[in-house]
């Protein structure tokens, strides 16, 4: 990979102090994420995806979370000994973010209009009649019917599909480098949902916008992304190329995940098989393997050791002991 390193996230971990515990959202995460890359980051819900977007915002709510160890390197510079002044000045001009849930980051008493301005006069200083300009065409880039008179509409008295544009309008005003887009779809219907995820592929494409697209769909995954990342209970439990990890996982839980969709497998006959059992409590993770008494090729080894991820191949890594029996798909076989 010639590409720069944009993002190189170490050994990050969020917690949050509940009153069952402290649940380990997100347990000593790394990855690297290159300049114009698209990095996949799929899992169950509840396995810490949000929570790793949030992390690199520097928006987990606190409290009762809390990052408690790493470093996010984006450009160089480490995004979590910033001062606050100089992450507001990252995020939304550097790194933009589509939220999972538009309601809670579109401000519900601003107008549209307004709140497409704000950063662009912010960040790039543009002057209102500018920024109006600006936010007109943005909001045709993304498909809005209408822009001019939507720019004076509340949030509200706009469909969940033009909310979402609105998102990515915003997300992307500023050119950003780096785009999270959490579950920037997953609301809207299907027909919606492949559009938009088109235009976020175009614009991004465009600016050279590097792209974390965190997702249930490993379809889109499968579409979109470079790179991928499986999370299960807050780690990272495999890494690769899409091609990698698809096509030869080599961690029980990516075998799981990819056998209990639709999407790959166009052949209507094909069998879904869910993942049986359920996530463990993030609070109360036991002393070995996270995904064990769900999983079809467990050992003894596995109820005491919790393995860390190995290179399984080329720039490809799983966190199993046994994944060489995974690879060889001999699920049941303890040796
Ligand atoms: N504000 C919070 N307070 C307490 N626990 C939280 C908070 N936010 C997240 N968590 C916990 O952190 C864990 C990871 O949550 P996260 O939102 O990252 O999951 P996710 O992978 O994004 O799931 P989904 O696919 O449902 O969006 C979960 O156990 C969740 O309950
Ligand atoms: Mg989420």
């Amino acid at each position: 990979m010639t590409a720069e390193t944009l993002l190189d996230v170490k050994n990050l971990s969020t917690h949050f102090r509940t009153r069952l515990g402290v649940i380990k959202a997100v347990d000593n995460v790394s990855f690297v994420l290159h300049e114009g890359e698209t990095l996949g980051l799929v899992g169950e819900s509840g396995c810490g995806k949000s929570v790793t977007a949030l992390s690199i915002m520097r928006l987990v709510p606190s409290p009762p979370g809390r990052i408690v160890a790493g470093k996010i390197i984006f450009r160089g510079q480490d995004l979590l000994t910033m001062s606050e002044q100089e992450v507001r000045n990252v995020r939304g001009r550097d790194i933009g973010m589509i939220f999972q849930e538009p309601m809670t980051s579109l401000n519900p008493v601003l107008t549209i209009g307004r709140q497409l301005r704000e950063p662009l006069e912010l960040h790039l200083g543009m002057t209102k009649n500018q920024a109006l300009r600006k936010s007109t065409e943005l909001l045709q880039l993304v498909g809005m019917p209408d822009p001019e008179t939507r720019l004076n509409s509340f949030p509200h008295q706009i469909s969940g599909g033009q909310r979402q544009r609105v998102m990515i309008a915003m997300a992307l005003s500023c050119e950003p480098t780096l785009l999270i887009a959490d579950e920037a779809t997953s609301a809207l219907d299907v027909t919606i949902q492949a559009q938009i995820l088109e235009i976020i592929k175009d614009l991004t494409d465009r600016i050279g916008t590097a792209v974390i697209i965190i997702t249930h769909n490993l379809g889109v995954v499968a579409r979109y992304a470079d790179t991928v990342n499986v999370m299960y209970a807050g780690r990272i439990r495999e890494t690769g190329s899409l091609d990698s990890v698809y096509k030869d996982p080599k961690h029980p839980y990516t075998v799981g995940l990819l056998n209990s969709v639709p999407t790959l497998d166009l052949d209507a006959d094909a069998r879904l098989e869910p993942i049986r059992g359920e996530i463990p409590n993030l609070a109360d993770l036991p002393p070995g393997c996270a995904f064990v008494d769900r999983c079809d090729y467990a050992v003894q080894r596995c109820q005491e050791e919790d393995p860390e991820l190995v290179e399984v191949g080329d720039l490809h890594y799983g966190a199993c002991w046994e994944h060489e029996r995974v690879a060889r798909n001999l699920p049941g076989v303890t040796v």
